[in-house]
Formats: C-alpha cells, sequence, structure tokens
C-alpha cells in the first residue's frame, strides 16, 4: 500500500494525472493537494470523486506549518509536485505570487518530505513536474536536450527554474530521492482558457477577435495531456533517481499556422463558410521577452524508458475541440466574471 501526493490535481494535467493514477493503482491511496486557485477546478475529477482510493486535500503549499503537518499525518511515500503558477502572461503582471507558489512552495514540501521521511528513503521519491521554458529559447535549428544550459527570460520560467534547482539541491545536500521531468506545451481537455488553444476555441465559437502575439512566428511543440500523464506515470515507476527527462510532442507549430489549423477544423465542426474563423485573428501587442522556439529531444525518455506520443496531432487537436464543444458549460462555468477582468485587462485595455 502506498500513500501518494499529487499536487495541483485539479488543475489541468494535474487532473489527468490524478484521474489515471486513481484508475491504474488501486493498491495506492492518491491524496490530491490543491489550493483551488482560479486555475483549479474540481470539476475536472467529477467522474472519480467517490473512488475509494481518491482523497482530496485543500491546502497551500506557500503555508509551510500546514504542509509539515500534513506530511507528518499521512505519511506519503511518494510526491507528484504539479502544484504551480503556470501562465507566462500572468506572471509579467505579477511575478511575486509565482516566486511565493513555485519556489517558496515546493521548498515547503522538500522540507516536509525531508522531515517525515528522516533519512529513510526506501521507496520514497519526490517528482517534481517541470518545463521546457527553463531552458530559454531556441533558434531556428535544434532542441533542448536534458543538458541544456537554463536560460529562463519570464518570470515564470525562472520561478519553476528556480524550483528545479531546488530539487536538485536537496537530492545532493540531503540525498532525498527526487527525479525532474521537463515538458513541452500541453494541450487537450480541461485547459484554462488563458491558455492559447481553449481561448482561440472559446473566441472562435462565441465569434470574438482571436489575439495573435506579434507576427504568430513564435513556435511551440504541441503534446496531448494524456500523454505527458502517460509519462510522468513511467517516469514515476521506472525513471532512475537523481536523472532529468525532457518531454515533447515532437510537434512543431507556428503560433498563426496553428491558428489556420484550429480555424479550418472549427469552421467545419460549426457548420461555418470556409474563411469565417480566420476573419476574426487579429495581430496584437507582443508579450514582453516572448521566447522564439521551443522544441524538445525526448530521446532519452524514448530509449530508456520505452516512451512515445501516442496520438499523432491531428487526432489529438480533432478531440481536443470536440471536447471542448461538448462542454460548453465547463467553458461558461469558468470564463466568470474574474476571467471577463483577466481578459479585458490583458486583451482590451492593454
Ligand atoms: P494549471 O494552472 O492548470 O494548474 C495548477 C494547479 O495548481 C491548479 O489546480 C491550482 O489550483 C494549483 N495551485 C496553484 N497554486 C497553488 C498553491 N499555492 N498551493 C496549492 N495548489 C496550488 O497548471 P498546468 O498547466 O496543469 O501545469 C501543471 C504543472 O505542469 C506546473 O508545474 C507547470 O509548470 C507544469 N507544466 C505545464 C505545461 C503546460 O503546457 N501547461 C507544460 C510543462 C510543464
Ligand atoms: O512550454 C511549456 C509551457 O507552455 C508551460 O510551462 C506553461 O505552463 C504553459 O502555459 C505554456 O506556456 P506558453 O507561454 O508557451 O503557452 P501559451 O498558451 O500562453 O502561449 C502559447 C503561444 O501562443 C505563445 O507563443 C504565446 C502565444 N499566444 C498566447 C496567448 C494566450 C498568443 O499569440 N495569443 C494569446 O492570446
Amino acid at each position: 500500500m502506498k500513500k501518494i501526493l499529487i499536487t495541483g490535481g485539479a488543475g489541468f494535467i494535474g487532473s489527468h494525472v490524478v484521474r489515471l493514477f486513481v484508475q491504474q493503482y488501486p493498491q495506492y491511496q492518491i491524496y490530491n493537494l490543491d489550493a483551488l486557485t482560479y486555475a483549479g477546478n474540481l470539476e475536472n475529477l467529477k467522474d472519480i470523486e467517490n473512488e475509494p482510493n481518491y482523497h482530496f486535500l485543500k491546502a497551500d503549499i506557500v503555508d509551510e506549518s500546514v504542509m509539515n503537518d500534513l506530511f507528518s499525518e499521512y505519511q506519503f511515500d511518494g510526491v507528484v509536485h504539479l502544484a504551480a503558477e503556470s501562465h507566462v502572461d500572468r506572471s509579467i503582471s505579477d511575478p511575486l505570487s509565482f516566486i511565493r507558489t513555485n519556489i517558496v512552495g515546493t521548498v515547503n514540501l522538500l522540507n516536509a518530505a525531508r522531515a517525515t521521511w528522516n533519512g529513510n528513503f526506501e521507496n520514497k521519491l519526490f517528482y517534481h513536474i517541470s518545463t521546457d521554458e527553463v531552458y530559454g529559447s531556441l533558434g531556428e535549428t535544434g532542441l533542448f536536450t536534458e543538458e541544456t544550459p537554463y536560460d529562463p527570460r519570464s518570470p515564470y520560467s525562472s520561478s519553476k527554474a528556480s524550483s528545479d534547482h531546488l530539487v536538485r539541491t536537496y537530492y545532493h545536500t540531503y540525498g532525498i530521492p527526487v527525479v525532474i521531468s521537463n515538458c513541452s506545451n500541453n494541450y487537450g481537455p480541461n485547459q484554462f482558457p488563458e491558455k492559447l488553444i481553449p481561448l482561440v476555441i472559446n473566441n472562435i465559437k462565441k465569434m470574438k477577435p482571436i489575439p495573435v502575439y506579434g507576427k504568430g512566428e513564435n513556435i511551440r511543440d504541441w503534446l496531448f495531456v494524456i500523454d505527458h500523464a502517460r509519462a510522468i506515470d513511467m517516469i514515476f515507476h521506472k525513471g532512475k533517481v537523481g536523472e532529468t527527462y525532457n518531454i515533447g510532442g515532437i510537434n512543431e507549430w507556428t503560433n498563426i499556422n496553428l491558428i489556420h489549423k484550429m480555424c479550418e477544423v472549427l469552421d467545419r465542426k460549426l457548420d461555418r463558410e470556409p474563411g469565417t474563423s480566420a476573419s476574426l485573428i487579429t495581430f496584437v501587442k507582443d508579450r514582453a521577452g516572448h521566447d522564439m522556439r521551443y522544441a524538445i529531444d525526448s530521446s532519452k525518455l524514448m530509449k530508456e524508458l520505452g516512451w512515445e506520443p501516442s496520438l499523432q496531432f491531428e487526432e489529438g487537436i480533432e478531440k481536443t475541440i470536440d471536447w471542448y464543444l461538448d462542454n460548453e458549460e465547463w467553458m461558461n462555468r469558468i470564463t466568470d466574471g474574474s476571467y471577463e477582468k483577466y481578459y479585458k485587462d490583458q486583451y482590451v485595455n492593454r
């Protein structure tokens, strides 16, 4: 019997990881710890909330004494740490909340694990989920590998880079068994519509302008969220302690090409004249310090652990668009008053 703490399990990626662990490992007790910020939504886990091996703990990782108390009470064997402030644009307008959650929160979890495990590290693991953004920005060629030097350029990526360094520090200094993975852009069901893909779907559906930062030439490497969750499962169970694994989609798109692709799919699915959605494309002021290109070399994960993406992008984007069209109520419930305010500050009053 293992007790696994998954932080940030009410968010986008975390909810898919929680579901996979709850369903795949009935012998584990899964504890989803989440502060339920604007990005956390327990509706994402409705289908599994009554499973006997699923438990929810509402708590803020920035609260040191609460973290210590929870670790001491539940004696977790493993931690999969996803809780974070995750949106680059928000980090530009409010860096401090990213420092608190992503750096201080991570250290609180490491300290609580260290105190609880107290030198007995058998069958213990602290798995930290991170991002490819820690590596900075690529030119036209090349890929991020596990050896690429860190060069973060936004408050978000700097806070994640700091947390990665601190996790490695706790391995080297205190012997805490850790593993880290750095993943590219995820897409799929349950993503908050501040991120490009759900924002574009929502705006096309509502015939609102599609905001494209700068010239739309920036490149991202997109991975279906369930393939990220599968990689996390493999790394948690088979990854080597002290190692880092990169996870990517082998699927690079310029933002503008991706948006055109989504426009075509949505015109077809919404029975609109071809070109209707594309007419909404609006070029807006660029993101400050906008990283040009991300692309990941996942060969270590593929060779050592046998992972590969299960879904081609064509299929993944169709599935994703279908999910958002079929779950209008989910979207309406989360795009409430506070989303309206965020949207106006980010896109209308800037
Ligand atoms: P998200 O914003 O959708 O979810 C974050 C979750 O963390 C939410 O449920 C939120 O309530 C919770 N949370 C935030 N602050 C908290 C706090 N102080 N205490 C407890 N819970 C808190 O994020 P996501 O996109 O699912 O990303 C999850 C993780 O994966 C993050 O660590 C992110 O850096 C990393 N990541 C994301 C992507 C991506 O494309 N989205 C890619 C690579 C890595
Ligand atoms: O690479 C992994 C990272 O991917 C994760 O660590 C982050 O948590 C996640 O948010 C994501 O970061 P990005 O900044 O790449 O994702 P976002 O969806 O915000 O933007 C994708 C691209 O689209 C980026 O080049 C900016 C651009 N964009 C975004 C928005 C929201 C636009 O052109 N218009 C928009 O309205």
